[in-house]
């Protein structure tokens, strides 16, 4: 066992055995399945047409045997149709915006929020933090729940929350200088703008007071780690979660191992399925990502699609603790170029082989009568010369053919020319006519 890079203490459940876990896991999903079928209409109406009860469930695997859950079901019974505590029980609402139409609303209880604290401290831990630390939050305050999120789960470790929330660069910049924080928790895509703004500023991004970085929200690749790691002088962690099954938090990479996030199984109980047929996959084989919550009181999920690409690993920091593959796909992200399968990761690996160009990256889809094109949108990196950059071009174009098997444009935009986010960033910008 290697040793932890955090002076804090853990929870017991951290250190129990496997046989623990899963005990506890079955025991808390036989209620969870319960409480779903008893308080809410729409689970128990899936249940009932799909044939199931409950008490059937008399061990994890005969999980598979009840329905599916979706993003639609969620947005059919919008907004508040899915909950299963009476309204005087909900104590905070979050939704996400999605892309297009009603947002997706979720709730949750008092218990909830401390649960979801609990499993975010954890994280924080996991993360290598240590007593004393500050930590700068730049995830969005609001209905996003990166902010809040992040804030209870640093006051419930035992640290200082420094709630910046997204936007305001300059400032950022300058609070991270003077508040010195240890620890900064933001999407990977806005911690380079944040980098670029030190740099603009005359400041060496590794000389800050930065420690750790705990990163998610939006896929990133280890290549995107490693750049950001050289260039900022941190550890950076992979945090995972979503809103309609908690939030951030429900799986964290443990800084002394680095080899995907730990899910925190006690609470959230993870499947994977292949998604065309839904059957359930053995660990280590790779398809979409299905959880289960375990704990949940006022919007309880079960076995919700995530459409996440990944495959579970055993447990190493956290024995007892399966670990999913930091995830470079999802199926919403998948882009069909002229028949072949192409995720915005694949195209940010292979960026950030050249130094000469800027890991911000958009990929473009347009129409050329009936096919469908890409273009990458990338930028120069500070200071390269425009000859070495179109040099990069020509390779960048070569490397997508060979690597990914498609022909794709390449725009290479001067310094600041792709559009920057300070949350989520958008990498497909489709423009093809619906
Ligand atoms: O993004 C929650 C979150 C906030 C996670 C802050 C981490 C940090 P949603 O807005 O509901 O919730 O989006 C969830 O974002 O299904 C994944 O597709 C993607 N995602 C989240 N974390 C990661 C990650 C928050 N570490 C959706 N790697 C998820 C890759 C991630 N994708």
């Amino acid at each position: 066992m290697s040793t932890r890079l955090t002076d804090l203490p853990l929870e017991p459940i951290e250190t129990a055995s496997r046989q623990q876990l899963q005990a506890l896991q079955l025991e808390r999903l036989k209620w969870s399945l319960r409480h779903a079928y008893d308080n809410s209409p729409v689970y128990r109406r899936k249940f009932d047409e799909a044939g199931v009860h409950p008490d059937q469930l008399q061990s994890l695997a005969d999980l598979a045997r009840f329905p599916f859950t979706t993003k639609k079901d969620l947005r059919d019974n919008y907004p508040f149709g899915m909950f299963a505590v009476p309204q005087d029980r909900v104590a905070r609402v979050h939704a996400s915006s999605g892309t297009t139409g009603k947002p997706t609303v979720v709730g949750y209880t008092l218990r909830d929020i401390d649960i979801w604290a609990t499993v975010m401290a954890r994280s924080i831990r996991a993360s290598g933090a240590r007593r004393g630390d500050k930590v700068h939050i730049s995830y969005g305050y609001g209905l996003f729940t990166g902010g809040l999120g992040a804030h209870y789960g640093v006051e419930k470790a035992g640290l200082t929350a420094i709630p910046f929330g997204g936007g305001q660069t300059e400032r950022q910049v300058q609070l991270i200088q003077d508040f010195r924080p240890e620890v900064i928790m933001v999407t990977p895509s806005y911690m380079l703008a944040i980098a670029d703004e030190l740099e603009r500023q005359g400041i060496d991004p590794a000389s800050t007071s930065l420690r750790i970085g705990i990163f998610g929200a939006e896929p990133w690749t280890p290549e995107m780690r490693q750049a950001i790691e050289k260039r900022m002088g941190i550890s950076a962690v992979d945090i995972y979660g979503l809103s309609e099954v908690m939030g951030p938090g429900v799986a964290n990479e443990c800084a002394e191992t680095k080899d995907g996030p730990t899910i925190w199984e006690d609470h959230f109980y993870p499947e994977i399925i292949d998604p065309d047929t839904g059957d359930v996959l053995p660990d280590g084989e790779f398809g979409e990502l299905v959880f289960t919550s375990l704990s949940k009181e006022a919007m309880p999920v079960i076995r919700y699609r995530t459409r996440d690409l990944t495959r579970l690993l055993p447990g190493t920091a956290r024995a007892a603790f399966r670990r999913m593959e930091k995830i470079t796909g999802r199926t919403d992200d998948m882009m069909i170029v002229r028949g072949v399968n192409v995720f915005p990761s694949q195209i940010e690996e292979l960026i950030l082989k050249h130094t000469e160009l800027a890991p911000h990256y958009q990929c473009v889809l347009g129409k050329e009568g009936p096919l469908d094109t890409l273009t990458v949108r990338v930028e120069c990196a500070h200071g390269a010369e425009p000859s070495v950059a179109a040099q990069a071009r020509e390779q960048l174009t070569h490397d997508i053919k060979a690597y990914i098997g498609v022909t794709a444009g390449i725009e290479i935009l001067p310094e600041g020319g792709v559009e920057r986010s300070v949350g989520k960033a958008r990498r497909i910008v489709d423009n093809r006519p619906r």
